[in-house]
C-alpha cells in the first residue's frame, strides 16, 4: 500500500475498487469522447512529456503513455489517493513510459519546466477555490514554456439538461467545490493564477467544458 499524502481536497479512496464501473454511468458513457479531445492534443511529435493532475485510477494516463510510447515519449499521472493510484499502477502493467505518483496537485513533485503538456479531467471540482488557484500555479510551474493545460470539468451551465446534471452532482455528493464550478470559480481561478487566461476549446451536455491554457513563450 502507497503511502497517503496530506491535501484538503476531496480524495476517492473509498470508492476507488468500483471507480471505473461507477465514472462511465455518471457521463452518460461520454467519458471516452471526452478523453478523445484531450488525446488529439497530443498529436504534436515535439510531445514527449505530459503530466496527467488527479489522474484517478489512470485510464486516461494510460492512453498518453500508448501514443506518447510510438515517439519514445513519457507521462507521469498524479493523485493524491493512494487507492486510486495502486488500481493505475496495476492498469499500466506492460507500458515501461508510464509513471504514477501520490501526490497533492497544489504541491507536485517535480522539477519546473518538466513538461511539454498536461492534462486533467473531472479533477477541478475536487478542490476549493484556494487550492484550485494553488494547482493551476503548480500546474504553470512544472510546464516548459510555450506547453498547454488541458482540463475538462464541469463548469456553468448552459442549458436545462445541464443545469439539472450539474445540480443534481452538487446536491447529491454536497460537494461544495462543485457548486464552486457551476457558478463560475473555476473559470476565476484560471484567471487569477499564474496562466492569466483561458480559452474553452468544447462543451458537453450543457455543463462540461474543455479548458486550454498557455504557459506562453516567456
Ligand atoms: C473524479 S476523479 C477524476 C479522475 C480521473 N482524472 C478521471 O477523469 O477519471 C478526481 C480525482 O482527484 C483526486 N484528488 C482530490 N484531491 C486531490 C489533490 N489535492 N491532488 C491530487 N488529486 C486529488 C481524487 O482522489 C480523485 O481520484
Amino acid at each position: 500500500m502507497i503511502a497517503k499524502t496530506l491535501t484538503r481536497g476531496r480524495t476517492l479512496d473509498h470508492v476507488a475498487a468500483v471507480y471505473d464501473v461507477l465514472s462511465p454511468l455518471m457521463l452518460f458513457g461520454q467519458e471516452a469522447r471526452m478523453s478523445r479531445v484531450c488525446l488529439e492534443f497530443l498529436s504534436s511529435p515535439d510531445i514527449v512529456a505530459v503530466l496527467d493532475i488527479g489522474c484517478g485510477t489512470g485510464t486516461l494516463t494510460v492512453e498518453a503513455g500508448r501514443i506518447l510510447a510510438e515517439r519514445s515519449g513519457r507521462v507521469s499521472g498524479v493523485d493524491a489517493a493512494p487507492k486510486m493510484i495502486d488500481v493505475a499502477i496495476r492498469k499500466a502493467r506492460g507500458f515501461a513510459n508510464v509513471y504514477f505518483d501520490v501526490a497533492a496537485a497544489e504541491a507536485l513533485p517535480f522539477f519546473d519546466a518538466s513538461f511539454d503538456h498536461s492534462i486533467s479531467t473531472f479533477f477541478f471540482h475536487h478542490i476549493d477555490f484556494g487550492l484550485k488557484v494553488r494547482a493551476l500555479d503548480e500546474a504553470f510551474r512544472v510546464l516548459k514554456p510555450g506547453g498547454a493545460l488541458i482540463i475538462v470539468d464541469v463548469d456553468i451551465p448552459t442549458n436545462i439538461f445541464g443545469k439539472i446534471c450539474a445540480w443534481a452532482g452538487y446536491f447529491l455528493f454536497q460537494q461544495e467545490e462543485i457548486r464552486e464550478n457551476i457558478e463560475g470559480k473555476l473559470r476565476l481561478a484560471m484567471e487569477r493564477s499564474r496562466f492569466g487566461a483561458f480559452e474553452t476549446v468544447a462543451h458537453y451536455q450543457g455543463y462540461i467544458t474543455v479548458f486550454k491554457l498557455m504557459k506562453g513563450n516567456v
